[in-house]
């Protein structure tokens, strides 16, 4: 038998079955908080720290045993107790959002037109992928990418940058300046454009220059992320579907705005929507909004976490796709002329 540890619950797996556990729900058990005489209960939960976290656990002569991080206590848990007492017997583990590069990476040495078709479909299962291709002027390969996505039925749309955007820190396609993307700064995981109704299906970013220093892209998988926020923490992500937010971007020449839910499942999909640049200051009733900030930043904290990032670097020549409608996506601070296009696609109509 053997103890595996998680964020805020642990599972005792024996070789055919297991049960899990909330870190609160053992230590609120805990064998020590017992009057020695009637053997009664001598703990409230509510006496207990908000954040309780494990040093050491492992099974020992029959019992499950617990070293706690904040009063370094050791509890015993007999494993007939736990098996009369689990709750969450034999559950079924969500997987958190896969990390693997290589599962979405490509060999594009053959062209954009004949990887198209591997592209679609990596990004249909994955939610992106990643073509690696080397090639003397990427800049002069752009046309082809959206001839060879075209080609496969994608829609090219245009948005306020223009039909084909210039990410670079100079700034020569723009007309809007004030925005993250034309800076060189870090930006944290997001979805585009979530200010519209319907937000652009994909985008490619194809490489056209390299960064002296940093500017890696960083992507986490937003369906997987919420699937496993409904597996932990069902109310949170119930709240996450149900409250409308204000998505607002005001610029020189642009302004739009949306109310909708960070999260929507449709049609057994889930669709995230997230920006903290664009969203507006929550309006909620004031008996919800701790409520909703607890839900909405323990979401956010599980997409944030690095072990559930794609992270690499889009290089010369290089173009990732991804579902904006499922993917977020953000890059890492960078020195030097950087130059990535970005180019928006939808589903054909
Ligand atoms: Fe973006």
């Amino acid at each position: 038998m053997r103890v595996e540890l998680h964020d805020d619950h642990l599972r005792v797996v024996a070789p055919d079955h297991h049960a899990d556990f909330h870190l609160r729900w053992l230590r609120h058990n805990c064998d020590v908080d017992r009057h020695p005489a009637t053997g009664e209960r001598t703990v409230e939960s509510a006496e207990l720290p908000d954040e309780l976290a494990v040093a050491d656990a492992a099974i020992d002569d029959g019992a499950l045993r617990v070293t706690w991080v904040h009063d370094g206590r050791v509890s015993r848990y007999p494993l007939a107790w736990l098996a009369q007492h689990a709750y969450a017997a034999e559950r079924a583990a969500v997987p958190r959002p896969p990390p693997d590069v290589a599962a979405i990476e490509l060999d594009g040495s053959a062209g954009p037109a004949s990887v198209a078709g591997d592209l679609l479909a990596r990004v249909a299962e994955r939610g992106a992928a990643l073509v690696r291709r080397e090639t003397a002027s990427p800049e002069s390969e752009t046309e082809a990418w959206i001839a060879a996505l075209e080609g496969r039925g994608l829609g090219l749309v245009g948005t306020h940058f223009g039909r084909i955007e210039d990410l670079r820190t100079d700034n020569t396609t723009n007309a809007n300046t004030d925005q993250l993307g034309y800076t060189d700064a870090a930006i944290e995981l997001h979805t585009d454009q979530p200010f519209l109704d319907e937000p652009p299906r994909y985008q490619l970013l194809q490489g056209i220059r390299a960064a002296d220093r940093g500017g890696d892209t960083t992507l986490a998988d937003g369906e997987a992320a919420y699937r496993y926020l409904a597996s932990l923490d069902g109310e949170a992500a119930d709240l996450l579907a149900a409250t409308p937010v204000r998505f607002h971007r005001r610029q020189r020449a642009f302004e739009r705005e949306v109310i909708a839910p960070i999260v929507e499942v449709r049609g057994g999909r889930v669709r995230v929507r997230s920006s903290y640049f664009t969203v507006a200051p929550y309006r909620l009733p004031f008996e919800r909004m701790t409520a909703w900030y607890r839900a909405h930043d323990r979401f956010v904290r599980l997409l944030r976490d690095p072990r559930h990032h794609y992270a690499f670097r889009i290089r010369p020549g290089d173009a990732l796709l991804y579902d904006n409608r499922r993917m977020l996506h953000g890059r890492t601070a960078f020195a030097g002329a950087r130059w990535v296009r970005g180019v928006y696609f939808d589903d054909p109509r």
